[in-house]
């Protein structure tokens, strides 16, 4: 039995969204359990989170790109060339999801009655066709090594549908093709669980409930903690709150690391109860 089950020492994480609001404690946390990381991102923050992180565990840890996901082509050439430059890649977190007005968050077209194709379509390229496409590149390697495990980052929206008494009054849409792409993505983990589990290849879907960015960079409040939404949220958890990134970490580094071996094509809610009752 090994003291340090949780440890990533000596293995390579590809994550991508790594440098939004639960990303970049992911990265934190795979690096300082020593994992070197591929970090994937859109904006300009990738460059500026990763410098911190080359200075804080070392240039050797961190490799990263910047690109835009639905790029289709550029994305695919990107995960060439880390599929053929890494020596080995043991874990691949798919973790990007456009969640803003693009896929139909908190503006009309993105509600039931009157979202658009191109929502959709967003929600189910970035729900599942981006996890689709690193696990066809990325995997390859896996495949090869005959060792790997694949995080797919869901939601307990998967499971549960969004209640519309959250939304009543309010100016917060949760449009059904995040649900649904969601779900696509929880029962796609399962079948690259079932094909490629012969390969030593394991995937899982972690769910997180209520983790709502409600904070700047400096700490301050962007959303008034008294608004009727946010008490709402906290009302339909066990535990009476939302959750902080960095209480998803214990879960995420037990599908990555070997705590996990035996666990595949499962999904691991971790949600503050909210899908207990
Ligand atoms: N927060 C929650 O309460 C919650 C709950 C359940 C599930 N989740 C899931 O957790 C994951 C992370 O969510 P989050 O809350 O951390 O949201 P976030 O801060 O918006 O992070 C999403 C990440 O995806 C990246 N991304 C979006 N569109 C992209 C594109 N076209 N190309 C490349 N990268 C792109 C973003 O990069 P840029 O910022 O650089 O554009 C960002 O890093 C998502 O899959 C989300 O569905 C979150």
């Amino acid at each position: 039995m090994s003291a340090n089950l949780f440890s990533l020492d000596g293995k390579t994480a590809v994550i991508t969204g790594a440098s939004g609001f639960l990303g970049r404690t992911f990265v934190r946390a795979l690096l300082t359990n020593g994992a070197r990381i591929v970090a994937l991102g859109r904006s300009a923050r990738l460059q500026r989170e990763a410098k911190e992180w080359e200075r804080e565990f070392g240039d050797d840890k961190v490799a990263y790109f910047q690109i835009d996901m639905y790029d289709i082509e550029a994305f695919s050439r990107v995960l060439d060339e880390i599929a053929h430059s890494e020596k080995t890649i043991d874990v691949l977190i798919n973790n990007a999801h456009e969640l803003g007005p693009g896929t139909g968050f908190n503006v009309p077209e993105g509600s039931l009655d009157n979202a658009t194709m191109d929502t959709w379509m967003r929600n189910l390229t970035g729900g599942v066709y981006w996890a689709a496409l690193t696990t066809q590149k990325i995997g390859m390697r896996m495949k090869q090594q005959h060792s790997g495990s694949v995080i797919n980052i869901s939601t307990m929206y998967a499971l549960v549908a969004p209640r519309p008494q959250l939304y009543a009054g309010t100016e917060f849409i949760n449009p059904p093709g995040y649900s649904a792409s969601k779900a696509a993505l929880l029962s796609f983990t399962r079948y690259v669980a079932s094909f490629w589990g012969p390969h030593g290849i394991r995937a899982n879907a972690l769910l997180p409930g209520p983790f709502s960015n409600t904070e700047d960079d400096s700490g301050a409040n962007t959303v008034d903690q008294n608004s009727p939404f946010l008490e709402r949220l906290r009302a339909c958890t066990c535990l009476g709150r939302i959750g902080k990134p960095h209480e998803l970490v214990g879960a995420l580094l037990f599908l990555a690391s070997d705590a996990s071996s035996y666990m595949t094509g499962q999904a691991l809610v971790v949600d503050g109860g909210w899908t207990a009752v």
